[in-house]
């Protein structure tokens, strides 16, 4: 399994396909949806939690590692989609949340019974005065990081539900490693973990006078020696594909978690490029996205990364980001040809691409009405918290709308009866109003859509060296509306350039003599001389 070659499809299963019409998506669900995933061609589905949890946080508050959660299904139905992927020749990933537990997690429940062995496996420390936190340091789902019970405080850098593990206590990372254990004996070689980068905290608890408090915990001093040890200890004696995902990092660290010679991970996921449109670091503000920042995020990246002999995954959405072609792209006049350019410019690149579902047919932000539809914790807790700043619920609607996490999460557009397919109930969460006309039915009968271009992507992939393993240099860098580099490879040349607005962009190609394309998405080039004219969200592939 070769992970420069592949390209994994992400699975929120909970919004995925409902089997049993409860408004819940399940395990079968994702099974009678396997010949669809094959169809696409990826060769991994990535789950993100099916563990049993109360659910606060979607199923990233985990109570019980080693079950189903039984809105899912049963390991029965685990095992069942498991021996069908197998068949298929698909990959399973499991995202493996070891940053924190569920507050229902049995560690915590007898750490808040006070038995020592387990109030060992969290963060618990004295109040300061007056009953007040240890640290002044803020969750990343707004407030302060810190859960009272009693006179002390426990960390919780996500949820008050979500505390923190301490990796620190060896007999922590040995429940860690019985954990994957259970999973690699079940045949899974494939893992996700989730905040992988926060597991190692200081030594001293202090405030944070200048930020938030991650300065102290992001990458901290002993998390290489932790994921080697997982390594070790766990995946590292089986041939896996692993991925961490990195919050506020550094290239230089994920350089280091990345390269086969440190073995910690397969790849990185980093998300300096999706912060191009918070203003001053601010994700609940509404700005157009700085197109000059995001192209140099991109190749630096691409070059430091590959400099370091490190991997990227890369990626524009998953279950946590607003929809691509709402927020780079342009989803009505423009849906085809923006949703495509966005794919050429991550699929053609050094790393390994990730397709969140629904992305593959053009899905869309959700573009809700009302507060009352948003369900996502971050969301609601920021609805206070914008309130509290003195917002207005228009003002307020108009940022989620942008930056909610429910832009990802709507139900699956599978086809144009009620609730797009997905449930023969009330979804969950409310399914995105443009599902009759984008859905994964009416792309499939047409050879025109979004999704055989990102098919054909994938199997590009696979066939040609050059897409996996070839070199990476940024081209026209000064150019205002154009993204393009050159992949090397041998005496192979392959030039990519996207155009990421609506107005038409030129570039002067006159130092290509001969070219030959590889996949663009309209029908024809328009060239001018020296010049190549590129319309509205053009992208094209060529060998030169
Ligand atoms: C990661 C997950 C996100 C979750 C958080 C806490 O960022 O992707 O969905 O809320 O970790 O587990």
């Amino acid at each position: 399994m070769d992970f420069k070659k592949m390209t994994v499809y992400q699975i929120y299963p909970r919004s995925f396909m409902d089997a049993n019409g409860d408004g819940f998506g399940d395990l079968q669900g994702i099974i009678s949806k396997l010949d669809y995933i094959e169809k696409l061609g990826t060769d991994c589905i990535w789950l993100t939690p099916i563990y049993i949890s109360p659910q606060r946080d979607n199923g990233y508050d985990v109570a019980d590692y080693c079950s189903i959660d039984p809105r899912y299904g049963t390991m029965a139905d685990f095992d069942e989609l498991s021996a069908q992927c197998k068949k298929r020749g698909i990959a399973i990933m499991l995202d493996m949340v070891f940053n924190h537990t569920s507050a229902d997690h049995k560690w915590f429940q007898q750490a808040l019974a006070g038995d020592e062995k387990y109030r060992d496996y969290y963060i618990f420390k004295p109040s300061r005065e007056g009953g007040e936190p240890p640290t002044n340091w803020v969750s990343k789902f707004g407030g302060n990081a810190w859960g009272k019970v009693g006179d002390e405080h426990y960390l919780h850098l996500f949820d008050v539900s979500q505390p923190d593990l301490n990796w620190e206590n060896p007999a922590l990372r040995r429940e860690i490693y019985d954990i994957m254990g259970f999973w690699l004996a079940k045949g899974i070689r494939g893992f996700r973990f989730d905040v992988v980068n926060l597991i190692s905290k200081p030594e001293v608890y202090e405030d944070d006078h200048i930020g938030d408090g991650r300065r102290f915990y992001t990458d901290g001093s002993r998390v290489h020696e932790y994921l080697k040890e997982l390594n070790k200890e766990t995946f590292g004696k089986y041939e896996c594909i692993t991925v961490g995902e990195m919050s506020s990092t550094s290239i230089e660290n994920c350089i280091k978690y990345s390269n086969p010679a440190e073995n910690e991970l397969s790849m990185t996921f980093s998300f300096h490029h999706l912060k191009v449109d918070y203003k001053d670091g601010d994700k609940w503000s509404n700005i157009p996205f700085d197109f000059a920042e995001l192209k140099r995020l991109l190749h630096t990246w691409q070059a430091e990364m590959a400099k370091g002999d490190g991997w990227n995954a890369t990626f524009w959405c998953n279950h946590d980001q607003p929809r691509a072609v709402s927020r780079f792209g342009c989803d009505r006049k423009y849906h085809y040809q923006s949703a495509t350019m966005l794919a050429t410019v991550i699929h053609l690149m050094r790393g390994t691409p990730y397709v969140y579902q629904g992305e593959e047919i053009g899905m869309t932000n959700a573009y809700f009405d009302k507060l009352s539809d948003y369900m996502d914790v971050e969301s609601i807790n920021y609805i206070e918290i914008l309130r509290a700043e003195g917002k207005g619920d228009n003002e307020i609607l108009a940022v989620l709308a942008a930056k909610s996490r429910d832009n990802a999460r709507t139900p699956m557009q599978w086809d144009n009866t009620v609730s797009a397919g997905f449930s023969t109930s009330q979804p969950w969460l409310s399914v995105a109003k443009n599902y009759e006309s984008i859905n994964a039915a009416s792309a499939l009968e047409n050879r025109n859509s979004i999704f055989y271009y990102y098919r054909e992507l994938i199997n590009l992939r696979k066939t040609l060296d050059i897409i996996a393993y070839g070199s990476y240099r940024p081209m026209w860098q000064e150019h205002s509306g154009v993204l393009a580099y050159m992949r090397e490879y041998g005496d192979e040349r392959l030039l990519v350039i996207c155009n990421f607005y609506t107005d038409e962009q030129t570039v002067d190609i006159s130092e290509f003599k001969d070219f030959d394309n590889l996949i663009m998405n309209y029908d024809e080039l328009q060239i001018d001389g020296d010049m190549l004219k590129l319309r509205g969200y053009e992208a094209v592939a060529m060998w030169v």
